[in-house]
């Protein structure tokens, strides 16, 4: 059964086997999560995700699925990138977003990750409202069966985002009681 928490700060600093990373298709980095991953975890990383796209990816990762790389200078063992859909509001891509998470708990998983840190996927550029995107990441990470993870950490860069989260889980939590 994987524990979930939340905590508010900066992804980076994060202390956990696997840290995912809001990457885009190309993998070749970008602002947010992905400016911040890249520019404190150094240039290991970006190797890796370039002879990944040279091996498997050409025509970069498709949304919704997700794939690791080492950590670099970070403290963690691996980054898990994935491509989070961007908000539509004439196409439900709920299916996606989730994806992301379930997707990253399956290659952590993989790895014999025990702990994995997870940003607010698609909720920065991508535009996705905060709680509804909290509503399928904490849904979706709820319902998934692991063997080696034992913790899933919601990292939130603010009060705010924070708050969301941990209203959704509550209200979750309430439900499935
Ligand atoms: N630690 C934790 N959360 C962070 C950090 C950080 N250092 N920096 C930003 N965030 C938060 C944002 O506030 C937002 O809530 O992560 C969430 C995701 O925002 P983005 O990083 O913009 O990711 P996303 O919305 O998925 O867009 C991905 O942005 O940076 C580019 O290359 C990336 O093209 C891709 C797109």
């Amino acid at each position: 059964m994987t524990n979930l928490t939340l905590t508010m700060g900066d992804i980076t600093e994060q202390k956990a086997d696997a840290v995912v990373n809001a990457a885009n298709s190309s993998l070749l980095g970008g602002g947010g999560v992905d400016g911040a991953i890249h520019r404190r975890g150094g240039p290991g990383i970006l190797e890796e995700c370039k002879a990944l796209r040279a091996a498997d990816y050409a025509a970069g990762l498709p949304a919704g699925q997700a794939v690791a790389t080492t950590a670099g200078r970070l403290p963690a063992r691996w980054v898990i990138h994935t491509v989070g859909p961007v908000w539509s509001d004439t196409e439900d891509r709920s299916s996606t977003l989730a994806s992301c998470y379930s997707e990253s708990l399956r290659v952590a998983d993989e790895l014999g990750a025990r702990t994995v840190a997870f940003p607010a996927i698609s909720t920065g550029v991508y535009r996705w409202p905060l709680a509804d995107a909290a509503r399928i990441a904490l849904s979706t990470v709820r319902a998934a069966r692991t063997e080696n993870v034992t913790e899933a950490r919601f990292v939130l860069f603010g009060q705010e985002a924070h708050d969301v989260f941990a209203e959704t889980l509550r209200a979750l939590e309430q439900g499935a009681d």
